[in-house]
């Protein structure tokens, strides 16, 4: 196997003080471990979903990859190099060879900016030509599956399904190496997440695009990876290939987690079966 782009190495996050401002007011004052020695190495080329419940530290494990986060303790290593090291326009200049999709994708688009805008600001900062700015945007459109007469239209402009595919289109103007999606489809009713999860698919095969897939669904999680890590409180608890992960779960969480997917889910997703490697 190629080297991996992405190594995560022991990684620790420790918040002092929680979030949730219930368990504020319930007096929880004590430091929270979001992310427990977490390592991960991402292959080249590959979807790799990481799954678990909701607040397990999914997204904390997401934004410390893309060093979005100060990790606690632990590395962060891109292709051979090491982002906790780095600072300022060095890590700024590393960390555009990662690019980071969100549930609410119209939240992470800027409201007063148009497709067109939108899509040409991130390609000029990757460094494209300001003459081949027009000409990419279309064909970027076109890459995601939107019709370039859309590019005039702002994110109200646009549907649910559209947003994610211009979230989607930003992302790859800057060229990403590595694509990290949290929870992209989560928020899309099921046609819509079949579309985006055969478009990420499509990504994968044609531009070769490493992604992590982050999801609290193991049934889309199947579909998509190649390989699969479980997160449970905070702690990759089993990883492997999602077939054997869901024919013969090791964790007694990955069981529970299993257990909460509607009955045939699983196996039945017709729409997306005949695209699966
Ligand atoms: N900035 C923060 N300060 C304090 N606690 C935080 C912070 N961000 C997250 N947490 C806490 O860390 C834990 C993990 O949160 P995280 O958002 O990573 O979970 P998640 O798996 O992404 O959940 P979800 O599926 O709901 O998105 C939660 O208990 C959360 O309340
Ligand atoms: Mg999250």
């Amino acid at each position: 196997m190629s080297e991996p782009v992405l190594v995560l190495e022991r990684l620790n996050k420790r918040y002092e003080l929680e979030k949730r401002p219930l368990a504020r007011l319930m007096g929880r004052r004590r430091p929270l471990l979001a992310v427990k020695d977490v390592s991960l190495e991402v292959p080249r080329g590959q979807i790799t979903g990481l799954v678990g419940e909701s607040g397990c530290g999914k997204s904390t494990l997401a934004r410390m990859m893309l060093r979005l986060e100060e990790p606690t303790s632990g590395r962060v290593l891109l292709g051979g190099t090491d982002l906790t090291a780095l600072h300022g326009a060095a890590l700024r200049r590393e960390r555009r060879r990662m690019q980071m999709v969100f549930q609410d994708a119209g939240g992470s688009l800027n409201p007063r900016k148009n497709a067109r805008k939108l899509l040409s600001e991130a390609l000029a900062l990757a460094g494209d030509p300001p003459e081949a700015l027009a000409d990419r945007a279309v064909a970027l459109m076109r890459q995601v599956g939107l019709d370039p007469a859309l590019l005039g239209r702002y994110p109200h402009e646009l549907s649910g399904g559209q947003k994610q595919r211009l979230a989607i289109a930003r992302a790859l103007a800057m060229q990403p190496e590595l694509l990290v999606a949290d929870e992209p489809v989560s928020a899309l009713d099921v046609s819509l997440q079949a579309q985006i999860m055969r478009l990420l698919m499509e990504l994968r095969d044609s531009l070769g695009l490493t992604m992590v897939f982050i999801s609290h669904d193991l049934a889309l999680v199947h579909h998509l990876c190649a390989h699969v890590a479980v997160m449970s409180a905070g702690e990759i608890v089993e990883r492997g290939h999602p077939r054997e992960v869901l024919r013969d779960p090791q964790h007694p969480y990955t069981r529970r987690l299993l257990a909460a997917v509607p009955r045939g889910r699983h196996a039945v997703r017709p729409s997306l079966e005949q695209a699966e490697p």
